[in-house]
């Protein structure tokens, strides 16, 4: 398991994918991943309007519009590259900044968030760097302010198995968090269905299948491609 971690960590070179506009562009050609989407609407669903919020490893900022839709007073975007940054600065009006999640006791020292969101990007830290990041969470989220993140299932064959969900509960209980809800975003893809949503015509015929995957998910979380958790802060460090 900590070999497989490792390797995804190597494998992933953040200034390479954003600088080259890889995988995660496919907003910037033009159409977006589906489940992506609702990954996102999932997220954005936990906020009120009059929040303020901290998109943590925020990317190029997509998460943005589904948060300003909410009626998100003020969004704040932090990620660790700076290819990601520029991205983000131009695509949105977020205020953004460079740097690790893993920091961010300091780097918001004396500031308060209602609700960190994390999408998609927890699974990049190691079980440390995770620890410290929570805990840096916890002292920058107001009473009873909400930590939501999405991660990936560990049913997922193309991805190691990480963090399960009874041993996220427990984690997240050691700083201070309670597990309100867990929702699945999307039954495990098989692979044709995966690559096929990225060509334009084919992601139609995909897209019918995956709203019934979608469907059944919602209620069958364990079996999900990504899981959302939202969390709530329960007890300062
Ligand atoms: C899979 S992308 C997700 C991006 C975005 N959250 C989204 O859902 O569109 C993973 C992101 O995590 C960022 N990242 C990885 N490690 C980080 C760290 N320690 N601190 C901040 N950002 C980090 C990467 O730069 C990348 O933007």
């Amino acid at each position: 398991m900590a070999n497989n971690r490792k390797a995804v960590i190597e494998d992933k070179d953040f200034e390479k994918e954003y600088s080259q506009k890889g995988a995660y562009h496919y907003r910037l050609k033009g159409f977006s991943l589906w489940w992506m989407d609702d990954n996102y609407k999932m997220l954005a669903g936990y906020c009120k309007k009059g929040t303020v919020v901290l998109d943590l490893a925020c990317g190029d900022g997509r998460l943005y519009y589904y948060l300003k839709a909410r009626g998100v007073k003020e969004i704040v975007g932090l990620d660790i590259s700076l290819s990601a940054i520029k991205l983000a600065e131009r695509l949105t009006k977020m205020r953004c900044m460079v740097g690790s999640m893993v920091d961010i006791k300091k780097i918001f020292a004396g500031r308060l968030f209602d609700i960190v969101i994390c999408s998609a990007s927890f699974q990049y830290l190691e079980t440390e760097e995770l620890r410290r990041t929570l805990n840096g969470i916890n002292s920058i989220l107001r009473k009873d302010g909400l930590l939501v993140f999405s991660y990936p299932n560990d049913i997922r064959i193309t991805s190691p198995k990480i963090i399960n969900f009874s041993e996220w509960k427990a984690i997240l209980r050691e700083s201070g968090f309670e597990v309100l809800e867990k929702r699945g975003i999307c039954l495990y893809m098989p692979s044709f269905l995966v690559s096929v949503s990225s060509i334009p015509i084919l992601s139609l015929v995909s897209y019918g299948i995956y709203q019934l995957y979608h469907f059944v998910s919602f209620f069958i979380a364990n079996q999900s491609y990504h899981y959302v958790i939202c969390s709530r802060k329960g007890r300062e460090l």
